[in-house]
């Protein structure tokens, strides 16, 4: 019992004593403060354009994956697609741009429906609505000299677009 009670105080008194180390005036908090806020300024972000060169990619991968019907692939590319979309709008501060990329999720649902019924002929005009909505938010926001196209050619020679049999 005394053992137990010793073992309590023990406890107690060393989470005292951390505690008044690290209340919010003490020297130590201040200078981990300091440090966490410098951590967080100088942290490396992407830029709105990397996101879409991201984007970009994604989107040319996606046209040759369901041409080919290769619907596991498309899939992929659409979820990594729009999870850059999620990203951008996450960690790019301060560009008013982000408030317009709504405007792309009823194009994004409709080419999920269209690779989930596995029908390159559902496919081909929801990519090209997907494509002049890229277009519409580019015009929107004065980089309408940024044109998005129905690629012609991979963007990469290194992977495989037909379905793996
Ligand atoms: C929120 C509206 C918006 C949507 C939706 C959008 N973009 Fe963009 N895009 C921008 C803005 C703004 C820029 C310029 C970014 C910068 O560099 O500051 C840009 C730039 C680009 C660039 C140029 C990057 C470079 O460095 O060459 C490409 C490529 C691009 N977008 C592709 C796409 C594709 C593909 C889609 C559709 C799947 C798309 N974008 C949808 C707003 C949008």
């Amino acid at each position: 019992m005394g053992k137990t009670y010793f073992t309590i105080f023990g406890v107690v008194a060393i989470i005292a004593a951390f505690s008044s180390c690290f209340h919010s005036g003490s020297k130590e908090y201040l200078s981990l403060k300091n440090r966490l806020d410098s951590l967080e300024s100088n942290a490396y972000t992407p830029g709105f354009g990397e996101f879409m060169n991201t984007i970009e990619i994604h989107h040319a991968k996606l046209w040759f994956a369901g041409t080919d019907k290769n619907w596991p692939l498309a899939q992929y590319e659409l979820d990594e697609m729009k999870e850059t979309f999620d990203d951008l709008q996450k960690y790019v501060k301060g560009r008013p741009e982000v408030k317009e990329i709504p405007m792309i999720d009823p194009a994004l649902k409709d080419l999920g429906q269209a690779i989930e019924s596995k029908d390159v002929n559902r496919f081909k005009p929801a990519y090209i609505t997907l494509t002049t909505t890229c277009n519409s938010c580019h015009l929107a926001t004065e980089h309408g000299f940024n044109v998005i196209t129905i690629p012609s050619a991979p963007p990469v020679t290194d992977q495989q677009f037909k379905r793996a049999k």
